[in-house]
């Protein structure tokens, strides 16, 4: 695998668990009626100094996957890169781009894809990959559902889902990325073996995370025992979201998944 993490993650010989000692019941008490609508965030923040502009500017039309979304078929990943992407990884939801940047830079080899809504954070992202070729990187500023809808079969090795919206409300539980549904199309896009790693320091996420990741049939956790998914593996990139959550936020919890064979 061209991204590990450093640690000898075994087969989970117990994959039914969940992050609290007992079973926590499913979360998705408003049935499995899930939106097709992913994206709820704001997509603007402050506006943009003239460096992050021109990075939108001139540097996102180059790696830009928006004109293959609005083809609205099938994404030919070797059309879009020039060459077969592979080891291909994803990254959901980016933030400021800080751990994408970083993967690019340990993992040259390595493609990478990386969706983002919220310009402040695609315009940080641009910034932080200035120096960085454009051949193995592609980008949506859009729902990354959208973007994963029309991505082909098993063309992933590896997708990050970090620090996720947490829509803490019952009512907007269903505004989670991490749905039945969407599980659904994340065990079509990982190959046999791929990582399926999705982090929080949201109690009731993690547990709403690993419960719904479990009672998918294509999923194994891979947590032996508590510190697996209390601490991070030795090479972690920490995102900015969690390096932030410093002032008494809970525990973080890493939660890593296998996709089945
Ligand atoms: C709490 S932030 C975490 C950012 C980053 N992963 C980190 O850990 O620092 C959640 C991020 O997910 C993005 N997001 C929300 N819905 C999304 C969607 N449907 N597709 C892609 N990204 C999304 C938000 O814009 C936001 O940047």
């Amino acid at each position: 695998m061209a991204v590990s993490h450093g640690k000898n993650w075994t087969s989970s010989t117990n994959s039914r668990r969940s992050l609290a000692s007992h079973d926590p019941k499913p979360k998705n008490a408003e049935g499995s009626a899930y939106p097709q609508q992913s994206l709820f965030g704001r997509r603007k923040g402050r506006p943009l100094g003239e460096d992050r502009q021109a990075a939108l500017d001139n540097r996102l039309p180059e790696i830009d996957l928006s004109p293959a979304i609005n083809q609205e078929k099938q994404i030919d990943l070797s059309a879009v890169f020039g060459g077969t992407p592979s080891p291909l990884w994803m990254e959901i939801g980016f933030g400021n781009g800080e751990h994408l940047a970083t993967l690019m830079r340990r993992h040259p080899g390595t493609y990478f894809i990386g969706a983002e809504p919220f310009i402040n954070g695609m315009s940080a992202f641009l910034m932080h990959i200035k120096d960085l070729p454009n051949d193995k990187i592609r980008v949506l500023m859009d729902d990354a559902i959208k973007l994963c809808r029309l991505l082909p079969d098993k063309c992933l090795d590896g997708l990050y889902i970090l620090n996720p919206d947490p829509w803490p409300k019952t009512r907007h539980h269903r505004r989670r990325i991490v749905s039945p549904e969407n599980l659904d199309i994340f065990a079509r896009l990982l190959k046999p073996g791929a990582s399926l790693i999705m982090t929080t320091d949201v109690p009731g996420l993690a547990d709403w995370m690993v419960t719904h990741a479990n009672n998918h049939t294509a999923f194994t956790w891979q947590a032996e025992c508590a510190a697996d998914w209390q601490t991070p593996p030795e090479d972690w990139i920490p995102t900015r979201y969690e390096t932030k959550r410093a002032n008494g936020a809970d525990k973080m919890a890493y939660l890593f998944f296998e996709r089945k064979p």
